[in-house]
């Protein structure tokens, strides 16, 4: 059914495991809006774009609405010309993506002071003074795709939810006081001008890299 997009792609899509989230890269173009998003989803729906139907959750996740409301869920985060997309059956997860440049030479921990748990900061501060911008905007997006991934977004507070940067990964460490037990993050690698981080609550996942629909 779905006319728009390569046959390798609806591969993908088709196979899809529960166990599994599908990150994808899209271009993003304000103008198109929501449309590159709409146009993948119809591709894991068997549907076409027309029938795709989002609406947003109170606190402006966009959810699938309509006849396939529940059947997939997703999250995108856009910046610059870019966009990533996280897609899972059995999870909600949530997205970030920060270019490195568009966030400028800023005061790092300034920002962290404002917005970030106390021992972040400290963490951030104790840094060598270049290697602080990189560790910065991996906690963000950590902490950004945990926000999204519960559905309240930034405007709950990033600094509920505490994330320490270890070599191998980062790990979350605090959520509103709660047990974290049932969290899950992780830094995704792209290319080095960009710092991208998906997380879901519920059981383990496979998280795997589709790239660009062509
Ligand atoms: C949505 C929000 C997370 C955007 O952060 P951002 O870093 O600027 O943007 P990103 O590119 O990472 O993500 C944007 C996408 O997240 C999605 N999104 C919106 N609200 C969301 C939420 N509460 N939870 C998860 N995802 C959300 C949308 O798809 C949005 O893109 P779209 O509107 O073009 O479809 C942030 O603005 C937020 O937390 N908003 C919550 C609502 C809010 O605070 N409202 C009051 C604003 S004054």
């Amino acid at each position: 059914m779905s006319d728009c997009l390569p046959p390798t792609v609806l591969k993908l899509a088709e196979g899809l495991c529960d166990d599994e989230i599908h990150i994808w890269a899209l271009p993003y173009d304000r103008a198109a809006g929501r449309l590159p998003v709409r146009r993948l989803l119809a591709g894991y729906l068997d549907s076409v774009v027309d029938d795709v139907v989002l609406t947003d959750a109170p606190h402006g996740r966009p959810e699938l609405g309509g006849t396939h409301g529940g059947r997939l869920r997703f999250n995108w985060s856009h910046s610059g010309d870019r966009a990533l997309v996280a897609i899972a059956r059995s999870v909600q997860p949530g997205i970030d993506l920060e270019h490195r440049a568009r966030r400028g030479a800023r005061d790092v921990l300034a920002l962290a002071q404002r917005f970030f748990a106390p021992q972040e900061v400290q963490a951030l501060a104790a840094l060598p003074a270049e290697e602080r911008s990189s560790a910065f905007l991996q906690l963000w997006t950590v902490k950004e795709a945990v926000l999204k991934a519960q559905g309240r977004g930034l405007a709950y507070g990033l600094h509920r939810v505490v994330v320490d940067l270890w070599e191998s990964g980062p790990v979350l460490v605090r959520f509103d006081d709660e047990p974290t037990t049932p969290w899950h993050v992780q830094a995704l690698s792209l290319d080095p001008a960009w710092v991208a981080a998906v997380a879901w609550c519920g059981p383990s996942m496979h998280v795997r890299w589709c790239g660009e629909p062509h």
